[in-house]
């Protein structure tokens, strides 16, 4: 009796949104994989596979899911992370169909996959079961430090990433004592953000960076930006370097 072999998914990291940003083995992935999977918003054709799209050869078959919440439901109430965990249990089932059935799939990832991504749900749900492999992308906060001619570490300077999602007071209390930052996932929590870097006397340095990469980039400073909502794929930016610059 002979036993087919299983597909091996891939984590294919994309870059921050230029397509040229994707990695020679990512494009090789995408161009040879049988299925290409990926998470959209509903409706939309999906920030994944814009980038990809340009590296694609149109003979795989699509397999996108679509997220049954994003930002309507706050991500803390039992109502989201129920809907989100049934969402990726039936996202990681459906992958693992076409695993069995020998096929490889390639799950596109916005940046890096292991960098706060969707992907590390289906990681979670498919590694013991089926082969994984992982193709690391420039991350989105790295190609918008870029966009922004913002050097983000000098010397000895520590990182901090944030997510925004944090709340107000232990935002303010990390970005104190932060000597370079990121904070991530800017979107509805700009506001918040704000007073955190005002309440921690960072506001002056931060830089907003909105689709970095991508077409439509836009790079002010935060004290320029005006009063409005912010898209989801935008960035602060608080660079180091004070004081450790060797001129
Ligand atoms: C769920 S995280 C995914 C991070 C991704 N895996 C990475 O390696 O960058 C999404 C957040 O990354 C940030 N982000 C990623 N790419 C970006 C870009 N090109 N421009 C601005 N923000 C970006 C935004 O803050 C966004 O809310």
């Amino acid at each position: 009796m002979t036993v087919n072999p299983t597909g091996t998914l891939y984590g294919v990291g994309l870059g921050p949104g230029d397509p040229d940003l994707v990695t020679l083995k990512a494009a090789r992935i995408l161009k040879t994989a049988p299925v290409i999977a990926h998470f959209r918003k509903k409706g939309r054709a999906g920030h994944a596979w814009t980038i990809a799209a340009p590296h694609l050869n149109g003979d795989a078959s699509e397999a996108a899911f679509e997220y049954p919440v994003t930002t309507e439901i706050d991500f803390r109430e039992d109502a989201y992370v129920d809907a989100i965990r049934d969402f990726y249990t039936a996202s990681a089932q459906a992958i693992m169909q076409h695993l069995a059935e020998g096929r490889d799939v390639a799950l596109l990832c916005e940046g890096d996959p292991f960098f706060y991504g969707s992907f590390l749900h289906m990681y979670d749900r498919i590694r013991s079961a089926y082969p994984v492999r992982v193709v690391p992308g420039i991350t989105g906060m790295s190609g918008c430090w870029t966009a922004a001619a913002a050097p983000i570490t000098y010397g000895d300077d520590i990182l901090m990433v944030l997510p925004g999602t944090l709340d107000g007071a232990a935002l303010a209390s990390h970005l104190r004592t932060a000597d370079a930052a990121v904070i991530m996932k800017v979107g509805h929590n700009i506001d918040k953000i704000k007073r955190a870097l005002h309440d921690a006397g960072r506001a002056a340095d931060a830089i907003y960076v909105e689709r970095g990469t991508m077409q439509g980039e836009r790079v002010v400073p935060l004290a320029e930006l005006e009063d409005c909502a912010v898209p989801y794929f935008s960035i602060i930016l608080l660079p180091g370097g004070r004081g450790r610059r060797i001129a």
